[in-house]
This record gives structure tokens, sequence and C-alpha cells, in this order.
């Protein structure tokens, strides 16, 4: 079976994070000024999609993942009339704005929660999850937040607890009551009205929880009401959906990004990311074992066939910055992270880009957790460091993993605050901005930015990088991730060594070429494919072979 091509199934997104992408009036906090006025700059870099992490009206407890009006825009990032603007700009340019749609849960502040905490038989009481406390007046159950602590919060005005598997400034809508999916789908409607190009669902898999079974993911109510969102909003509409869902395997996705299911576009499934996390906690930070990364990616690849969709990204704004993560933000910064952006982007799924990512912005350090912003970190700071982990081996877990390594301030120059602010930013920008920013990638031709801008273009011109099997090579090699793209026309050879040291393989005879047709690389281009091969540190080539 093929799959019916889709608009989205060659675009390339790049996400934004609007409080660090670019402070227009210069409050110190990024803005949708800021983001129309670089739209030229995402433009010749080359995506077709923004993925604008939530500027809805919001406290910002998490960062506006925590909403009290889905219909309204955070002052601090500007007013319904720059979103409009936004949405129209972007489109002049041929770019979609895909909106963050959190809905698992809204904040504290939001006018339904407001109402359902004022008394038992409020009409918005059942919009939320409320238990009585067991005897004795503690929680009703063990079920702990993701951000630390109680998944519970005892409300004094009514007597009982309610559930926030995130923030408790993040209280879980009740997706069981019927009127609690009516609104969601009113409101989304709303914003397709508005000219969206699509949403990005977070932390979606959540919704179908059964808590008095102790189920909080994939639950056995959320393919229904999936599909039920489907057919009551984008369903019959052009649109990108995309599914953030930790605890997916191949089996589930295909659950969810089937088009016969009619349920999303695609989803984000972390199962390469969790594997530097010690039995799944990212303040465990583990080194990356590069088999099991490769054997994780290649299941992803060969799986779905054509019953599902990949996304492939590398970071966002929950996680570290991939140079940093798995290529080396030292000596072979430019190469390494031309090497991590060549084997994504030329895998099968649609490419996302996180800000920064193309130029090559590293992690931060910062000396003291008093500079970090982020409520996770903060949380798992207190809360393990109260139970004895030492501060420094939990300073040195926020530098390898907290969610802050993402989310300092854009490098757009070497001027004050990286050109993202002449005001004290939010959270500081990263020290190492004068080498590393948009104006000097911008200015070398051999930037890091070039090469995604290059990545890019390839995808829109050969549709073996879209359409084509995967086929690993070398697969047990500790050093190198190599794969084969094939279709009708083309195979398309994808070398890259992992590692900061040369690498010398023995090709198979169907991959050895004297006229090798490399159409990119992040060393000088190869000419020739011999029966042997020596890599250089990071080196990454791929080379377009007839089929
Ligand atoms: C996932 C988002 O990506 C993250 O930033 C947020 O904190 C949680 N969901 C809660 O909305």
């Amino acid at each position: 079976m093929k799959m019916t091509p889709k608009w989205w199934h060659d675009a390339v997104v790049y996400q934004i994070y609007p409080r660090s992408f670019c402070d227009s009036n210069n409050d110190g906090i990024g803005d949708l000024q800021g983001i129309i006025s670089k739209l030229d700059y995402l433009k010749n870099l080359g995506v077709n999609v923004i993925w604008l992490s939530p500027v809805y009206r919001s406290p910002m407890d998490d960062n506006g993942y925590d909403i009290s009006d889905y219909q309204d825009i955070a002052p601090e990032f500007g007013t319904m009339a720059d979103m409009q603007q936004l949405l129209a700009e972007a489109k002049q340019r041929d770019i979609r704005i895909i909106m963050d749609l959190v809905v698992n849960h809204t904040s504290d502040e939001h006018p339904w929660f407001q109402e359902a905490r004022k008394s038992k038989d409020n009409p918005y009481r059942d919009y939320y999850i409320w238990r009585q406390p067991k005897e004795g007046g503690s929680a009703p159950d063990e079920q702990g937040s993701i951000f630390g602590g109680s998944a519970w919060q005892y409300d004094e005005q009514t007597g009982e607890y309610y559930f926030h598997l995130f923030s408790k400034k993040q209280p879980d809508l009740n997706w069981e009551n019927p009127k609690v999916q009516h609104e969601v789908h009113k409101m989304m409607n709303w914003w397709i009205e508005q000219g969206i190009g699509g949403f990005r669902l977070d932390v979606i898999d959540l919704i179908g929880k059964e808590i008095d079974k102790g189920i909080t993911g994939n639950g056995p109510r959320l393919h229904p009401l999936l599909q039920e969102m489907n057919r009551a909003t984008f369903g019959d509409k052009d649109l990108l959906t995309v599914g953030e869902t930790w605890g997916a395997t191949p089996e589930i996705a295909k659950l969810f990004s089937n088009p016969e299911r009619e349920e999303f576009s695609m989803v984000f499934q972390f199962e390469h990311i969790t594997l530097t996390w010690e039995h799944g906690d990212k303040w465990n930070p583990i080194p990356l074992d590069l088999p099991a990364f490769k054997k994780v990616l290649t299941k992803w690849q060969v799986e779905l066939e054509n019953e599902g969709w990949n996304s492939l990204f590398w970071n966002n704004h929950d996680l570290p910055r991939v140079v940093s993560k798995y290529g080396d933000e030292g000596q072979y910064r430019v190469e390494s992270a031309k090497m991590l952006a060549t084997t994504l982007h030329l895998m099968k799924g649609t490419p996302y880009v996180y800000q920064g990512e193309e130029i090559g912005m590293t992690n931060v350090a910062f000396d003291s957790i008093d500079d970090y912003r982020d409520i996770e970190t903060l949380n798992f700071y207190k809360e393990r460091t109260e139970n004895g982990v030492a501060p420094e081996t939990m300073l040195a877990a926020v530098h390898e993993n907290s969610r802050d390594n993402a989310r300092t301030p854009m490098h757009w120059d070497n001027s004050y605050n990286a050109g993202f602010s002449t005001n004290q930013p939010w959270l500081q920008v990263n020290p190492n901005y004068p080498d590393i920013n948009v104006a000097a990638a911008l200015e070398d031709q051999s930037s890091i930015f070039y090469h995604y801008q290059k990545l890019i273009q390839l995808r829109k011109s050969l549709p073996v990088i879209v359409h084509g099997t995967f086929e690993p090579v070398f697969e047990d090699h500790d050093k190198v991730f190599a794969y084969v793209r094939s279709d009708e026309q083309h195979r398309l050879f994808v070398l890259n060594n992992f590692t900061a040291e040369e690498v010398v393989l023995a090709l198979p005879e169907s991959l050895r070429t004297d006229n090798a047709e490399c159409i990119i690389a992040n060393y000088e281009h190869r000419q020739q494919l011999g029966e042997e091969l020596t890599l250089k540190p990071y080196e990454s080539f791929a080379v377009l072979m007839p089929a």
C-alpha cells in the first residue's frame, strides 16, 4: 500500500519557543512581532511550517503550557491582531502555522477551573477531576506528578482533592465529560477558522486516563476520543496534526497515524531520547549507547511501513541541544552538528528543526540553580537535594538535561544579549553567542545554517528522501550509523560517523562507485567509494546512485 501524498510529507517544520525567539519591544521576553520580523530568515532557511509553542493567555507557571484563555494571546507576546498579522505574513511566504494545543489540562486560573473550585455543585465542577480525601485526610492515591510531588492537590474551599499530572497550577481536564470535549472542539474550530495550518497536541496520550485504575497514558478511552476530535474538527481539512506521545511504540504510533483510522497525521515518539536516561529518569543521565540508539531509530523507520508516518526530531523546548547531547560542542561542533542534521533529515518522516539548532546552539551550564527558570528543573533540584542527592550531582544533571538548555534566548548576532533583546532577558543568554549566532552563520557559506538549508532543498527535490524505503547498513557497527533509502529511480546511501575518531570501513560491492553523485557532505564531497573507506571525525555524506 502506498500512502496518499499529503503536503506535510515533504514539509520541514521549525519550532519556535516564543519566549526565547526574538523580543521586539525590549521587555526581555520574545513576542509575536519578534517572530514576524524573522519570517524572511525562516523563508531563507526553507521551512514551510512553524510550530509555535503556546502563546495563549497564561499565568506562565509552565511558560504557557498552563492556559487561562485559549482564545486570547498572552499580553507579553502581543495581541490577537499580532497573531492575525503573523498568520497573514507567514501565508504570504507559504509558511503555515501550527498551534500548540494543550488540552490535557488548563491553568488553575482558567475561568472553568475558577468556577469549578467554587462548589461541588457548580456546573463546571465536572470539567476537572475531583476525589474525596482518604480517611485521615490524605490524598486519594499515590499517583505522582510529572513535575514532582503528588498529582493531587487539596482544595480548602470544597474539601476535595483535584488531579494534576503536571504542576498544581495545571489541573487536568475531565475528558469523560462530553461538555469538555465539546468546548475543546469548539475552540479548535475557532482556531481553524483563523487560518492555522494544524495542531501539535500536547501530551495527548494522557487524555484517555482512568485514574481510579491507575492508568494515565494510552488509556482505553483515548482513541475513541481522538477519532471524535478528528470528526468534529480537522478531519475534513488539510491540516498537519502531530500528537506528543511519550508512551508510543511503533504499534501504538500506527493507531494514531494510520490514515485509515482518522486520528492524526503523525506523532512524536521519544524512545531514542530516553535511552540516555537511566531507568527513564532524566536526572540520572547516562552516555549514549550508539548501537541501541541505531536499533531504535531503525525500528521506527522500518516498522511504521505505510501504516503510519514518522516525525523526525533530535530536540525541542523540553530537551537538551542536540549537538551537546549526541555530538561534540567543542572542537567538532560544526562537523558534528552537520552530521546529526544529515542523519535525521535523510530519514523517512517529517523533520522538525528546533530554533537555534540550525546554527548549532549548545547547552548552557549556569553556575547556580538560581539562574534557572524552568519549573520542572527547580522542583526536581529541590526535591532531590532535600532527599540527599549532592547539589553538585544535581547541578551536573541539570547541565545535561534541563529544559532551560533549549530555552536560552536565540542568538541573532554578537551584540548585547545576542541581539535577542536590549533588556535583561527572562533567562540569561548562553555566553557563547559571540561565536555562535545567525549573523555569523549567514556570512559563512560553509556554516551549519547552509547545511540545513541544503538538506531542506534536497527533501523538496528528491522523492527518495520523502518516500523511499529504509535499509540499515553496518547494522552492528558501534561508531557509524548508515542506511540506504530506495525507490524506483534511486538509491541514497547515507553514512555518518558518530565519533571523534577516524573509522575505517570495508564497503560492500553494491555501495562502491567511481563516479559518486555526492549530494551533501560535511567535509569535501566524495568522488569515489572504493573497497576501503576512511571516515574523518564526525564525517557524514550522502551519495545518490541509480536504483
Ligand atoms: C509537554 C510540553 O512539551 C512541556 O513543555 C509541558 O511542560 C508539558 N507537556 C505540560 O503541558
